[in-house]
């Protein structure tokens, strides 16, 4: 298997107006003189555009995207939308919206495919509650969300996995590094078995209060490609640093 790049991806949320592109070209300069890791920012739809324009060697993404190309969908957004937008990737299955907007598996499937269709590569997003890891069940229950998530027309350099705990995303708890690298090889088994050895290549990123003093040893953690950040990439002072802690 060859060695894929460490993958940082941020997640801006709600979170951005275009004020904020000063922040988005701190990255890109500094990423610009680094092309050895990844480097994704996932803003609000509204500023897709703009920032793909700046966006440099960085991947621009979005947060989420409707399973369907067009249709009578009162303020959603399909795919290529994102895509014309400047997009080339999305998150989807975001805890955030599993538990806002209800969204299940099969949804989560149906955006993944969507994006799939749309030709944009997907970051497909997993993760257990504080209720399922005191239950013993979280490595069953987050390998399930995987499998039932994914779509047939899967292929291991269109997809990266996202694990994020529910209950690590934005309190600054995370899990031990024992636990993170138990549910990173469990996922990595799932995706063996479901794209065949090159389920082997495919990053699977950490997040969940992933910030510039916990970020090497996260990332150093085996079957961690990277790492999806929340509130330590909206400032260049605080995703910079986990940017440069991400293994070459
Ligand atoms: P925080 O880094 O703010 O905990 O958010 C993680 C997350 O949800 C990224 O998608």
């Amino acid at each position: 298997m060859t060695q894929q790049k460490s993958y940082i991806v941020g997640n801006w949320k709600m979170n951005g107006t275009q004020a904020d592109i000063a922040i988005l070209k701190a990255i890109a300069d500094a990423a610009a003189s680094d092309m050895t890791v990844d480097v994704g920012i996932c803003p609000p739809a509204t500023l897709i555009a703009a920032f793909a324009q700046g966006a440099g060697g960085i991947g621009v993404g979005g947060q989420d995207c409707h399973a369907k190309a067009t249709g009578a969908h009162t303020g959603c957004v399909s795919a290529a939308m994102l895509k014309e937008a400047g997009a080339t990737f999305s998150i989807v299955g975001h805890s955030e919206r599993r538990a806002d907007q209800h969204e299940t598996d099969a949804d989560v499937l149906g955006k993944a495919q969507a994006l799939h269709e749309a030709g944009m590569s997907a970051i497909l997003c997993v993760g257990e509650t504080l209720d399922e890891r005191d239950s013993g069940n979280a490595i069953a229950i987050v390998t399930g969300q995987l499998a039932a998530s994914l779509p047939d027309s899967a292929s291991a350099d269109w997809l990266s996995v996202a694990y994020e705990p529910v209950w690590a995303i934005g309190t600054g708890r995370v899990p031990v590094s024992e636990d993170i690298a138990a549910m990173h090889a469990a996922l990595r088994g799932t995706l063996v078995d479901l794209l065949g050895a090159a389920g082997a290549s495919v990053r699977i990123l950490y997040g969940g209060s992933v910030n510039p003093g916990n970020a090497q040893e996260i990332l150093t953690i085996p079957d961690v490609g990277g790492a999806l950040v929340g509130g330590a990439s909206l400032k260049a002072e605080t995703f910079l640093p986990i940017i440069q802690a991400a293994p070459r």
